[in-house]
């Protein structure tokens, strides 16, 4: 995929539309942004459009993958050295954070870092300024932070290994990025695009999915969120070129998940049936904010059958 299409973020689901509109509110103003969500589900996507929508759009955007820096090399490449500064130092690096300049800092995998750069992190925040390895003069930088985890940084404070007053530092306005499993009305338009796109790329003819393999994709939790949606688009748009792919066609764990999805299992005291039932109807319809067609969907049932068990109840 292109680098242009990359950044067209795709989702008309509600899930995904309410988090965008809180994502531009929050693009307007300088404040830090931390996005947590399960890997592949798009965090770096957004925070590329945080930037996009930003005062800062037109300075740099820069990325550190804070679980990818080589150990000891941390402090320099966040803050730059100076010639000499340690062997192998053979000229100057301004490092990330002056080359964000105006622009953006991108803290990806922010759980991974080391305290000894959480602390220095926290400096640089508090007072804007930092100082490159090797140097006495204290530097100064204007830039905007978005950090992402997909671990629980929470629990990273209560087992020490991530800093409390860098934690609420970061934590300013915190955003959870839906896995794909809890914005399933977006599988078939992310299918659908992400299929064009690709056939686009490899110059190749689009399949089309028939209506069984696109139930069997809907009921799929994708651990692996968009980024294996977008695997699984680019392997059926190479074997079914110009075809159509049913149920059959799709891989085997896929097929497989249906049956095994439910991982419910009766307490021995036993549950009430009827209260169960009215709770998930309940948390369908606050799950779709209402709309009863796609509560219907994600419990399984027809529209005609949701809505007879709104009435049996008495929820409408
Ligand atoms: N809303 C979206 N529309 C279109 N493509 C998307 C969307 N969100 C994510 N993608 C695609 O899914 C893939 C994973 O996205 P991204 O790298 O941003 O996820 P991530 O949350 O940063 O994952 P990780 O935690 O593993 O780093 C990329 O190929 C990206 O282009
Ligand atoms: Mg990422």
């Amino acid at each position: 995929m292109n680098k242009s299409s990359n950044f067209e973020l795709l989702g008309k689901s509600p899930e995904f539309q309410a988090l965008l509109r809180s994502l531009e509110v929050a693009s307007a103003t300088d404040v830090t942004v931390m996005l947590s969500g399960e890997s592949g589900t798009g965090k770096e996507l957004l925070a590329r459009h945080i930037h996009r929508k930003s005062r800062r759009q037109h300075a740099p955007f820069i990325a550190i993958n804070c679980a990818a820096l080589p150990e000891g090399l941390a402090e320099s490449e966040f803050f730059g050295h100076i010639k000499g500064a340690f062997t192998g130092a053979i000229a100057d690096n301004p490092g990330r954070i002056h080359m964000a300049e105006g622009g953006t800092l991108f803290l990806d995998e922010i759980g991974e870092m080391s305290l000894d750069i959480q602390a220095k992190l926290l400096r640089f925040l508090e007072s804007g300024e930092y100082q490159p390895v090797g140097s006495q003069i204290q530097r100064h930088a204007d830039v905007r932070l978005v950090a992402a985890t997909n671990a629980d940084l929470r629990k990273k404070v209560d087992t020490g290994s991530f800093r409390e007053d860098l934690y609420y530092r970061l934590n300013i306005i915190p955003f959870h990025v839906p896995a794909l499993r809890e914005r399933t009305g977006d599988i078939g338009l992310l299918i659908v695009e992400i299929t064009k796109r690709l056939s686009t790329e490899y110059q190749l003819p689009a399949p089309t999915y028939n209506k069984a393999a696109m139930d069997c994709l809907q009921h799929y939790a994708w651990p692996g969120n968009i980024r294996e949606l977008r695997n699984l688009c680019e392997r059926m748009l190479i074997l079914f070129s110009g075809k159509e792919i049913n149920d059959g066609n799709l891989p085997r764990e896929i097929r497989h998940q249906q049956t095994r999805r439910w991982t419910f299992s009766l307490p021995d005291t036993g549950i009430k049936l009827e209260e169960l039932e009215q709770e998930l109807l309940q948390q369908a319809l606050e799950k779709t904010s209402g709309n009863q067609s796609q509560a219907a969907r994600i419990l399984g049932l027809t529209r005609y059958a949701f809505l007879y068990r709104l009435k049996k109840y008495q929820l409408q």
